[in-house]
């Protein structure tokens, strides 16, 4: 097990220690897994060309680390809680014996597809534990999982799969979110049909309803089950070798495939997980967020289950049956720690009082919040209703190219402040840039979030695109990781996330690039152009705001072209991209070299006058005309 810091001053000590020494430092963490060969050399890098390799040479499988290390003492123990979305379907658990035996009979049935190390295995699947089963099995033997969130659309998974070129797709017949019910054996069949490397889908019986059939290419997850033995010898990998895929959108059109390895990510996320949460053996852990995004794989599946953790896993959304569900699952499971995002906690705020007013959750140790900043509002009332006042918050920032949390608050040993993030775990050292580059030192500076030396769970590369991978971190400032972020350095060294710098958008803590959105509407046959931004929004942090400039404008509100705009986009990407705000409008405001000013657009959508300099538009009178449209649009 990976050693823990209990008290501020141990922090502050092994913190030294990780920047004086850092080969030593993660050297001796990685020494608590169980690898079939030592490596030959802690870390090689350079920032500029730039390369990142963690524990070369080291051989080790990650399940291995999870099963067999932990079996002689945790065989009974439970690893893995599922609470269904409809709360009179009985839970289920799996111990770590059962999980195991699940993995090994999966890894078999991949196998017996001819998946083999190195393959691309495409996973969109409804939060169900097959989601966990069929990740590890890839793990198991080698096979590289890219794991398609289940709110996405045909074509946002065609678009995916066809990158990585997967060999494999797993999917099931439907899946349960709320009252509604989710079509993805459909909408997988849709995507697959421009996908010409998948060999065959396997398809988890999870709703029973009706899907299309094709023989020897659909095959049901439990028949494939039934033909396979359930012993798998692990695949034994490199430390470099990859783990998996996990697309996320960037400032340009294409989402990026970004790539972790196996030595480094299994070494940051199990470490960040039990100091972060301060999880003790016996804690039950609950992380409501979705397998589909990488806090889903870093804090529900690999930090807990490397740690011999238990780990809740909930199908669900908040709301369902009511907006009481999270507090529900915390009393039934004796929840101790307890992580989402700051969305849910302010939709759950709205709902009013009543739905915690009376709740006693004694279990509560530690509360967390991830993926986008959360305002002091929310923050007092998570600390003061759900935590009773007595339970630390952590509030983690980090992304999915860190592959775990970088800057955050140690459960009870680094003190908390509202809306910061605190400051960076062992082994992070980041630095504040102007635009030019320079390093901002002291206490009291504002400007670009950058990150100076390397940790174990850096992503390595963009699938198949390094150059892109270059240009999209190293290029901006020379010799430094950009994280795309706006922070704030306060006089205690505190951190607070200020939100991103690029274009990219981030709506209820989903990372949507504005060019994605932008390239959708423009599909639209009466659309000509088009320019998003992110707008604040009281429930979603962000909210997206569309000026669209159309063939004809509508002489009406345009309410219906509104809402195909939307269907559209729903259609191309996912609901979750949807426009909240379309604003029709004769022209964009662009400089002569024809580029956007979302500066503008930006200040229009907050009902800020002071719009800067505008005498470098080609156009200076659209802003006006805009001005006054905007002020009339609901
Ligand atoms: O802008 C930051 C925001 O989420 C971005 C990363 O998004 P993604 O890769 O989808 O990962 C989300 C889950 C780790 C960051 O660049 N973000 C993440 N955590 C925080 C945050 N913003 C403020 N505070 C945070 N705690």
């Amino acid at each position: 097990m990976v050693p823990k810091i209990s008290t501020l001053s141990g922090y502050l000590h092994e913190y030294q220690k990780s920047v004086a020494n850092p080969i030593g430092f993660w050297s001796n963490i990685a020494e608590s897994f169980h690898w079939r060969k030592k490596w030959d050399e802690v870390l090689k890098w350079d920032f500029n060309s730039p390369n990142v390799e963690w524990f070369k040479g080291g051989k080790l499988n990650i399940t291995e680390n999870i099963f067999e290390r932990h079996l002689f003492s945790r065989y009974d123990q439970v690893a893995l809680v599922w609470e269904p979305n409809d709360p009179s379907e009985k839970h289920r658990e799996y111990t770590y014996g059962e999980l195991f035996s699940e993995v090994k009979s999966f890894a078999n049935v991949l196998r017996s597809h001819a998946v083999r190390k190195g393959d691309r295995v495409a996973i969109y699947l409804p939060m169900v534990p097959e989601l966990v089963i069929a990740m590890l099995a890839c793990a198991r033997i080698g096979a590289i999982h890219s794991v398609i969130f289940a709110g996405f659309s045909a074509n946002a998974i065609a678009e995916r799969v066809e990158d990585a070129s997967a060999k494999i797709m797993i999917t099931s017949d439907g899946g349960y979110r709320g009252n509604k019910i989710l079509n993805l054996k459909d909408t997988v069949d849709e995507a697959l049909k421009s996908c010409t490397s998948v060999q065959s889908n396997i398809v988890v019986k999870r709703t029973n309803q009706d899907v299309a059939w094709k023989n020897d290419f659909d095959y049901w997850w439990h028949d494939e089950v039934d033909k396979v033995m359930d012993e798998a010898p692990a695949e034994i990998l490199d430390a470099e070798d990859p783990l998996f895929i996990l697309y996320t959108s960037g400032s340009t059109g294409k989402p990026k495939g970004v790539l972790h390895t196996t030595g480094g990510y299994m070494v940051y996320s199990a470490y960040t997980f039990k100091n972060v949460f301060q999880y003790s053996s016996g804690d039950i852990y609950f992380c409501a967020a979705d397998i589909g995004w990488i806090t889903g794989h870093s804090y529900i599946v690999y930090g807990p289950l490397l740690e011999g953790a238990t780990t809740v896993m909930f199908e669900g959304i908040p709301s369902f049956p009511n907006p009481g569900r999270y507090w529900d699952i915390i009393k039934k499971h004796d929840v101790n720690q307890f992580y989402t995002s700051p969305t849910a906690i302010r939709s759950l705020m709205a709902e009013g009082q009543q739905w915690i007013e009376d709740v006693e959750m004694p279990s509560l140790r530690v509360l967390g919040t991830v993926g986008e900043p959360i305002n002091e509002e929310a923050w007092h009332w998570y600390h003061d209703h759900v935590g009773g006042n007595k339970c630390p918050i952590v509030d983690t920032w980090w992304q999915t190219e860190t592959g775990g949390i970088m800057i955050s608050p140690i459960a009870g040993v680094i003190p908390t402040k509202p809306a910061f993030a605190s400051l960076p775990l062992p082994g992070i050292q980041p630095v504040i840039v102007d635009n030019e580059g320079n390093k901002l030192c002291g206490k009291s500076v504002e400007g670009n979030l950058c990150v100076q030396f390397p940790w174990p769970g850096i992503a390595r590369t963009l699938w198949g695109d390094h150059e892109r991978y270059i240009d999209s971190y190293f290029n901006q400032y020379k010799g430094l990781y950009f994280t795309g972020d706006g922070v704030k350095r306060d006089e205690d060294g505190y951190y607070r996330i200020l939100g991103r710098m690029d274009d990219v958008i981030n709506v209820s803590g989903h990372r949507l690039g504005t060019a994605e959105i932008e390239n959708a509407i423009n599909e639209h046959p009466l659309v000509s152009e088009s320019a998003v931004i992110g707008y604040p929004h009281e429930i979603k942090g962000k909210g997206i705001y569309a000026y669209v400039v159309c063939n004809d404008i509508p002489s009406d509100s345009g309410e219906e072209l509104k809402n195909s705009i939307r269907k559209g986009v729903s259609k191309m990407i996912s609901p979750i991209a949807r426009p909240d705000k379309i604003l029709f409008v004769q022209d964009l405001p662009k400089t002569r070299s024809g580029k956007i000013m979302r500066r503008i657009l930006r200040k229009i959508a907050e009902h800020n006058e002071d719009y800067g300099d505008t005498s470098t538009l080609t156009n200076p009178d659209i802003v006006n005309d805009i001005v006054k449209a905007a002020k009339l649009l609901k």
